[in-house]
């Protein structure tokens, strides 16, 4: 069997390896914008073969497909999908596993995962506003934001998935600092629009959500457009430093189990998430007339107001989170893209170790907010004491060259996993493996050592339990979801006011 997989990234190299440990013992072959260490490895060792070529242009990723008379081809990465590489794969006859570029749109398009949200009544949304402009947003967050009061505490966002740059979230809640809030604002709106003119696939450019607070994860899903389902539970940590200070990152690591759930999330909560996620799947799908064949994840968080909710969609995997459940997946992993492929995978029992993970990133200083400064360092690890801690390496943004140099390449060098009984002892594990990472001109690297530490767990447990005790009242109430809709000196004040054109535009008459 041969297989193509496209990508470059950790996600990737735990893609690469879960199909290399298959029974089915494939030829590996591979797509990627940058040489993977990792990955390149795979290819060479299973007797495939590796090129590195743009992945988002279809015609060339459908070239080499047919060159290496692959059996199917599996996307990594988002760009690819948004930019219809299954689509031309699947009019040459070629199976892919990668959700093709309409139904992509629920990861693509912030704004119009929100309209179709809001139009098939799934639950866990937020009240949200696009815009065009900066000025229009700017007008907007000016005039309404005494009547509605949902507009003071916001998101800010790309209203395209821009990479994971560019979500501001802001709180207005003191009245002496309210000018300077707006002034943000104004200023992060304008940062957007100029952002935003990178891509011209997509007419919305802001995107105005109501904040929202609460503990974070990922649920991860198979789907062949008949069924959905769901894997292990996994949280990853996007902040760069240690307890969730400092800027935002990819994701710095993650943890998951031990017993498929997470330690903060109920039973209840990934039931009605994975409910959450099966409706969006079922919406788009019914929308645009296609099947979903691939992999598609909800971006979640437990919040006070509607108990799980979408933060965002996934139509791949998370990175690092792929490495989470790929890395305890039991299941042949090509015999499940092959259910996927044929529309089987009801009959398919999917079964994960029931063990915790955990994964840390390593990234030179620098990243995220000054990749240059984190690229062209030479790279040395100690792969054979990783392996003699337990431990697994993934690649992630390292260049290897003809000469067999390796260079980072300006994001998140390695992700290092650690599979054990609990998540401290899988912790304690990554940090055993970090001093064999090294830049070999002394330029600095960082982690997170927190990573599923006691007390980190610990944060999120009493984070959840918060808010969970806030729903729930809500729910008993008959109040979830309710915002404010009545001010003193204003009256009645409709909170879905400013989303009644939004949701005409998902009818397409507005
Ligand atoms: N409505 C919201 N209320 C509060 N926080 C939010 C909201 N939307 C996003 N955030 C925070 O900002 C982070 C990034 O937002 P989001 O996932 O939409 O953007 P992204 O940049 O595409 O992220 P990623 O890094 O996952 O690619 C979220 O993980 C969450 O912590
Ligand atoms: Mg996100």
């Amino acid at each position: 069997m041969k297989i193509m997989g496209v990508g470059n990234a950790a996600r990737e190299h735990a893609i690469a390896e879960a199909l290399e440990r298959s029974e089915h013992h494939p030829k590996i072959f591979w797509l990627a914008e940058i040489r993977n260490p990792g990955i390149f490895g795979i290819c060479k060792r299973t007797g495939g073969d590796f090129t590195l070529s743009k992945t988002t242009e279809p015609e060339k990723v459908a070239n080499y497909a047919e060159r290496w008379r692959v059996d199917f081809v599996i996307i990594g990465p988002e760009e690819p999908n948004f930019h219809g590489v299954p689509d031309e794969l699947e009019k040459r006859g070629i199976p892919c596993v990668g959700a093709s570029k309409d139904l992509a749109m629920i990861e693509m398009s912030k704004a119009d995962m929100r309209r179709l949200q809001w139009e098939y009544g799934i639950k866990g949304k937020l009240l949200f506003k696009t815009f065009k402009s900066s000025q229009d947003a700017y007008i907007v967050l000016e005039r309404y934001s005494d009547t509605l009061t949902w507009l003071q505490n916001v998101a800010l966002k790309p209203a395209r998935q821009a990479g994971g740059k560019g979500v501001k979230v802001v709180e207005d809640q003191q009245l002496y600092l309210h000018d300077e809030k707006q002034r943000f604002k104004s200023r992060h709106a304008d940062w957007l629009e100029d952002y935003m003119k990178s891509y011209s696939d997509i007419d919305d450019k802001i995107l105005v959500e109501e904040k929202v607070w609460g503990p974070e994860y990922t649920l991860q899903c198979f789907t062949d457009g008949k069924s959905v389902k769901g894997m292990p539970l996994v949280q990853d940590n996007k902040h760069a430093h240690e307890f969730d200070i400092g800027t935002e990152t990819g994701g710095m690591g993650s943890i998951s189990g031990p017993d498929f759930n997470l330690p903060f999330i109920t039973k209840e909560e990934y039931d009605e998430s994975l409910e959450i996620v099966k409706s969006l799947v079922q919406a788009i799908q019914d929308k645009t007339g296609k099947s979903y064949h691939g992999i598609v994840a909800g971006q979640m968080m437990l919040t006070e107001i509607e108990g799980p909710t979408i933060i965002e969609m996934y139509s791949r995997f998370g990175d690092p989170e792929a490495l989470n459940v790929l890395s305890t997946l039991k299941t042949d992993f090509i015999d499940i893209c092959l259910a996927i492929l044929d529309g089987e995978l009801s009959k398919l029992n999917i079964e994960f170790d029931k063990k915790a993970t955990v994964v840390k990133a390593i990234a030179p200083k620098g990243y995220p907010d000054y990749r240059e400064l984190a690229k062209n360092h030479p790279v040395f690890i100690d792969e054979k004491e990783i392996e003699r801690e337990g431990c697994k390496l993934y690649w992630g943004s390292a260049d290897l060259s003809e000469d067999g140099k390796i260079l980072s390449a300006g994001s998140r060098l390695v992700e290092i996993l650690a599979i054990a009984d609990d998540m401290q002892e899988a912790s304690r594990m990554v940090d055993n493996c970090i001093p064999y990472v090294k830049l070999l001109d002394g330029w600095g690297l960082f982690y997170r050592s927190d990573i599923g530490s006691y007390e980190l767990l610990s944060k999120r447990i009493d984070v959840a339990n918060r808010v969970r005790r806030l729903y729930h009242y809500r729910r008993e109430k008959g109040i979830l979801g309710k915002r404010i809709d009545w001010l003193p000196k204003v009256g009645k004040t409709d909170p879905v006011a400013l989303l009644k054109n939004e949701l005409s535009k998902s009818k397409g008459d507005g």
